[in-house]
């Protein structure tokens, strides 16, 4: 069976995408089966993929299927000869969640299971890249998900609140629809450890996350690298940066996620 992580913050800005494309590609590298599904309508991770999605291949194309039969799934540009599939996202996804819209959109269960049945047992990692907000997208990911990691940024208190609505919504989704969902845990993202506010990070996420061992050891730093490399359609940090203290630290978060994933079944 596949494990299907998700990136999910409904804060902006967390490094949900950045994160999502190079745990994709790192773990392709790895020589693990891997797909990325592209659940935020801003299309970001789509992009980095290098994919030629458009709104016939795309997420909200399978969502208008009458009978959701046949996910898109389409190619990333090679790394080292090495691909990723995507289900891409396309900008028109968006509307989906308009008033009252919404209200005519297929159930996020039914759309996840659809999904999942595609998948079936042909990747060993699914990477799903979550929207920033609690809509209808992150619904569906949330659906599709086992377990959830939450990057939260070093950048006051903000994202510490939107936290804990993170939590409460896996636990509710958990609870009514998706028994399979675990929080695998919690990262520091955009760290500078040169200010004392990156030096603390950690400390001051643990006043928020009441179980510290939620909290990965790994911290992921704040680097002008991260900008490069997505510069262009199709880069990604293991092309434009691989010895980077950034893309090192995405490396050993993937050794983590997989260690943790082992540890908690
Ligand atoms: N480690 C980093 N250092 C510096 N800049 C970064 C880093 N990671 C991401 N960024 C930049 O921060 C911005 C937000 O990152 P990203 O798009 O990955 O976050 P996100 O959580 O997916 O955002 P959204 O909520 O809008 O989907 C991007 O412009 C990206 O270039
Ligand atoms: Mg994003």
């Amino acid at each position: 069976m596949p494990k299907v992580l998700v990136l999910a913050n409904q804060k902006g800005g967390v490094m949900k995408s950045t994160l999502s494309v190079n745990l994709a590609v790192g773990f392709a590298l790895r020589g693990y089966r891997t797909l990325l599904i592209d659940c935020d309508p801003q299309a970001n991770s789509t992009y980095s993929l290098g994919v030629e999605a458009d709104q016939d291949q795309c997420l909200e194309a399978f969502v208008h299927q009458s009978d959701l039969r046949t996910p898109p799934i389409l190619s990333s540009e090679p790394v080292d000869g090495i691909t990723v599939d995507v289900i891409p996202a396309w900008i028109s996804m968006g509307l989906i969640e308009r008033w009252p819209d919404v209200k005519s959109a297929p159930d996020p269960k039914i759309v996840a299971s659809r999904i999942r049945k595609a998948m079936g047992n042909v990747y060993d990692w699914v990477i799903v890249d979550g929207p920033p907000h609690l809509g209808y997208w992150n619904q569906v990911a949330l659906e599709v998900g086992d377990k959830v990691l939450i990057p939260v940024p070093q950048a006051g208190n903000y994202p510490l609140i939107g936290l804990l609505q993170m939590r409460s919504t896996i636990e509710s989704v958990q609870a009514r629809s998706n028994a399979r969902l675990r929080l695998l845990g919690v990262v520091s993202t955009l760290v500078d450890s040169r200010t004392s506010m990156g030096r603390t990070a950690r400390e001051r996420l643990e006043l928020f996350v009441r179980d510290p061992d939620l909290i990965f050891d790994t911290q992921i730093p704040r680097a002008t690298s991260v900008e490069w490399s997505q510069a262009h359609e199709g880069s990604n940090l293991f092309i434009a940066a691989p010895r980077e203290a950034v893309t090192v630290a995405i490396v050993k978060l993937m050794e983590e996620v997989e260690a943790r994933w082992q540890r908690n079944g």
